[in-house]
């Protein structure tokens, strides 16, 4: 990452009036969380129709919550990175102007202190009924294989959205438009091929005149890179802080 890129982007938001972040696993990996795509990620050893689809859990309901209890038990010994507070940190510069889009299910932007949050693919805390449909916090403690709805004892499956699944429209609409009126979008640690996430970016490019700008943070180009004014190339946990910084 060159000082002149980080110098930029840092101008970019000091002007910026509305900031909208889009964050992927990389924004974690330094907490010891998981990716999915690395040679070592999640996707590596599980098919992702038999652990993240709906027809997966219809057909082996037990492996699919072996699957989640497995990442619960991996989030709940991580903590936030510097990465997670320095996107808390920049909240509190715009406030409700701010919003920290996230394709992770961990909860360690919330754990940072981050309050504007759209889990747009939910929660590794949550669990839904399929019988009643009532949403609730579990936290992160191991809920068996065939955990039960403590209220109408039908069956339980994590508040997860899967592959071939639409996203809640009460989240992924206020994203859109998050997306669609910031100044910079920050693009954080995804590999920006899932859709429509990385839709996001460019709706943010496509916005009424003066585009948006975007910003990727990440080790390595992306399929975001094409949408991206600047690259900040380098582990989140160290960049974000130095934007922070540079930002002043
Ligand atoms: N700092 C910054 N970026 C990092 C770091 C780091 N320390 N470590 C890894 N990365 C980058 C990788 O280079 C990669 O581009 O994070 C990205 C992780 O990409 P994926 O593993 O594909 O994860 P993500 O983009 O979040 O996946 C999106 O796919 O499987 C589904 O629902 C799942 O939400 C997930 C979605």
């Amino acid at each position: 990452m060159t000082d002149d890129n980080l110098i930029r982007a840092a101008d970019w938001l000091r002007l910026a009036e509305r900031v909208c972040v889009l964050t992927g696993a990389g924004v974690s990996a330094e907490s010891g969380v998981p990716t999915f795509r690395a040679s070592d990620g999640l996707w590596e050893g599980h098919r992702i129709e038999d652990v993240a689809s709906p027809e997966g859990f219809e057909r082996d309901p037990g492996l699919v919550w072996n699957f989640y209890n497995a990442r619960r038990a991996n989030v709940k010994t991580v903590k936030p990175n510097p990465g997670h507070y320095a996107l808390a940190k920049l909240e509190e510069r715009w406030g409700d102007r701010f919003t920290l889009v996230t394709q992770n299910v961990d909860g360690l932007h919330r754990a940072a202190g981050s309050k504007n949050i759209l889990e747009i693919h939910g929660s590794l805390h949550r669990t839904r009924c399929l019988c009643c449909a009532k949403v609730e916090d579990r936290g992160l403690e191991p809920l068996g294989e065939a955990p039960e709805c403590p209220h109408c004892h039908g069956q339980l499956r994590p508040d997860i959205v899967w592959f071939g699944e639409a996203l809640p429209n009460d989240i992924w609409e206020p994203a859109l438009v998050a997306a669609h009126e910031c100044d910079v979008l920050l693009v954080v640690g995804t590999s920006a091929v899932v859709h429509p996430a990385a839709s996001l970016i460019p709706v943010a490019k496509g916005r009424k005149q003066p585009a948006a700008k975007v910003v990727e943070i990440n080790l390595t180009p992306t399929e975001a890179s094409r949408h991206a004014d600047v690259g900040l190339y380098g582990p989140s946990g160290q960049v974000l802080p130095k934007l922070v910084e540079r930002l002043g």
